[in-house]
Parts: structure tokens; C-alpha cells; sequence
């Protein structure tokens, strides 16, 4: 089934069209990697699919419903989680206060939840000590989030994304900012993913992190879609690696980098 199709989408902003005619679909479970350089209109995307921007033109389908426009907050209702390119914890909350207040929020927001208010708390709990295990957070759970490193910081910002319970996860740029060391933990975690039946949305620079984890990868450049395909037909495709080496040949590592 598709979960998320995305058809002729066009972003722009006073003289510039930062998405120009997008369309994408992708199917449930799916693991798809939106790569492009700088600028090209990733960010811009994930923020018209999470709700948080209003196309120019195009229309967005979730589940099978036309979507585009309807806000964030109902994005997020509807199954649609998100972490940021730059975090947004609560800084002088701890982590695990971060997560339960995003756990917290989404119990409050469901209708279903018949359980009285300690029920309530249990569960929430529960659903908190279950989401710092499953990102690596258990040992830093007292620390207060601003003195998280960034390691910690990009677990955390999934661990709210995931404390929404999503279908669709939106990743922008988990990976920036962290080292070798940071990368391969951080790569465990998001196949981990999988296993939880997410279909995942992943914008990412490292390229090499974000084709080792992906099915099939889309590729923008100056908010145009230039390829989609495998993660193998990228690594070939003459549009695809002009658009990341320009003429100097710099960012060859881009390409071939792995995890
Ligand atoms: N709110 C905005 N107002 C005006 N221009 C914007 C706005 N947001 C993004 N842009 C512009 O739209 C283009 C696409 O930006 P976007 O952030 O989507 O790129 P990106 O692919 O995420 O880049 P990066 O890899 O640097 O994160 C850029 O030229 C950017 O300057
Ligand atoms: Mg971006």
C-alpha cells in the first residue's frame, strides 16, 4: 500500500522555488533516502509533509487522503513524526522528562484512551522507559538535555519523534554533526526502525550512512527530483554525481563514503 505520495509539489518562497514538481511515492514499510546538496530543497519538503508548510502548488496524499495544508499538529495526529535538522529539546529538562512530556502529549491527545488518569500515568511511563531503551538513552535518561553532545541530542530528538507513535518518520539530517563514532550506533538504531514496521523518510549528507540503510534513494538538486532508484544505480548516475563533485571533483568521498 502507499502511504505517502507526493505529486507535482511546488515550494516557493517570493522569487525562489525551492521545491519545483516533486512528485514521489512511497509504499508502507519503505525506507527511502532524500539526498542533495546544499539548498536543494530537502528540508523545505519534510516541512510540507509534516504539515508545517502550505505548498504552492501540488497536493500531498497520506493514507490515502489529501493532506497538504492542514497544519502540523494534525500532521502529527494523523501519523506523521519528525525530528529536526537543528534539535529542539527542552534544554533544562532532562531527558527523560523530554521524552515524557512528548509521550505525555500524545495519550492526552488520544480519544481512545478510556483508562483513568493513574492508567494513564502507568502506561505513559511504560511507553517512556520502553522508548530510552530503545534509543540508548537509558544511561543518560537524568541528564538535562542541554549537556547532552550531539550523539545523545540526535537520539533524543528520535526518541520525541517516536514517542508520537508515527507511521510515516521523517529524519533531517540525524547524522550531522556526529563522527565516526556517533555514525555507526546512530545506524543501528535507525535500521532498528524497520523491524517496528516504520516507513521512514530520511534527508542526509553522509551519503554513503544514509544508501547503506535505505531501499531506494531520491535525489534533489535545486528542488528538482535528478534520479530515484537503488541505492546501487545512484552511485552510477552521471547527473547524480555532477550534482555533488560540480566541476572541482571536491566531495568525492560524498559518494563512496561508507557508514
Ligand atoms: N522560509 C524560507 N524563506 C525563504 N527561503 C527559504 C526558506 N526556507 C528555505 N529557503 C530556501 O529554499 C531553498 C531550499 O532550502 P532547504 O532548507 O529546503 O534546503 P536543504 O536541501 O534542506 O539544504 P541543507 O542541505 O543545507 O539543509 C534554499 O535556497 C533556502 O535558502
Ligand atoms: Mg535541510
Amino acid at each position: 500500500m502507499t502511504l505517502l505520495e507526493v505529486d507535482r509539489l511546488t515550494v516557493r518562497f517570493r522569487g525562489l522555488t525551492a521545491v519545483d514538481g516533486v512528485s514521489l511515492a512511497v509504499a508502507e514499510g519503505e525506507f527511502v533516502a532524500i539526498i542533495g546538496p546544499n539548498g536543494a530543497g530537502k528540508t523545505t519538503l519534510f516541512n510540507v509533509i509534516a504539515g508545517s508548510l502550505r505548498p504552492s502548488a501540488g497536493e500531498i496524499r497520506f493514507a490515502g487522503r489529501p493532506v497538504a495544508g492542514l497544519g502540523a499538529a494534525r500532521m502529527s495526529q494523523l501519523g506523521v513524526g519528525r525530528t529536526f535538522q537543528v534539535a529542539r529539546p527542552f534544554g533544562s529538562l532532562t531527558v527523560r522528562e523530554n521524552v515524557r512530556l512528548a509521550a505525555g502529549r500524545h495519550y492526552l491527545a488520544n480519544p481512545l484512551a478510556a483508562w483513568g488518569r493513574r492508567g494513564r500515568d502507568r502506561e505513559v511511563e511504560a511507553r517512556v522507559a520502553h522508548l530510552l531503551a530503545v534509543t540508548g538513552l537509558v544511561g543518560l535518561a537524568d541528564r538535562r538535555a542541554a549537556d547532552l553532545n550531539m550523539g545523545g541530542l540526535r537520539r533524543l530528538e528520535i526518541a520525541r519523534a517516536l514517542a508520537l507513535e508515527p507511521r510515516l518518520l521523517l529524519l533531517d539530517e540525524p547524522a550531522a554533526g556526529l563522527g565516526v563514532d556517533g555514525i555507526r550506533p546512530l545506524a543501528e538504531l535507525i535500521r532498528s526502525l524497520r523491524s517496528q514496521h516504520l516507513t521512514v523518510l530520511l534527508v542526509e549528507h553522509h551519503v554513503g550512512f544514509a544508501l547503506s540503510l535505505c531501499d531506494r534513494v531520491v535525489v534533489l538538486d535545486q528542488g528538482k527530483k535528478i534520479f530515484e532508484g537503488t541505492p546501487e544505480a545512484v552511485r552510477r548516475d552521471e547527473r547524480v554525481i555532477t550534482a555533488y563533485l560540480g566541476e572541482s571533483g571536491a566531495g568525492e568521498g560524498a559518494m563512496s563514503g561508507g557508514d
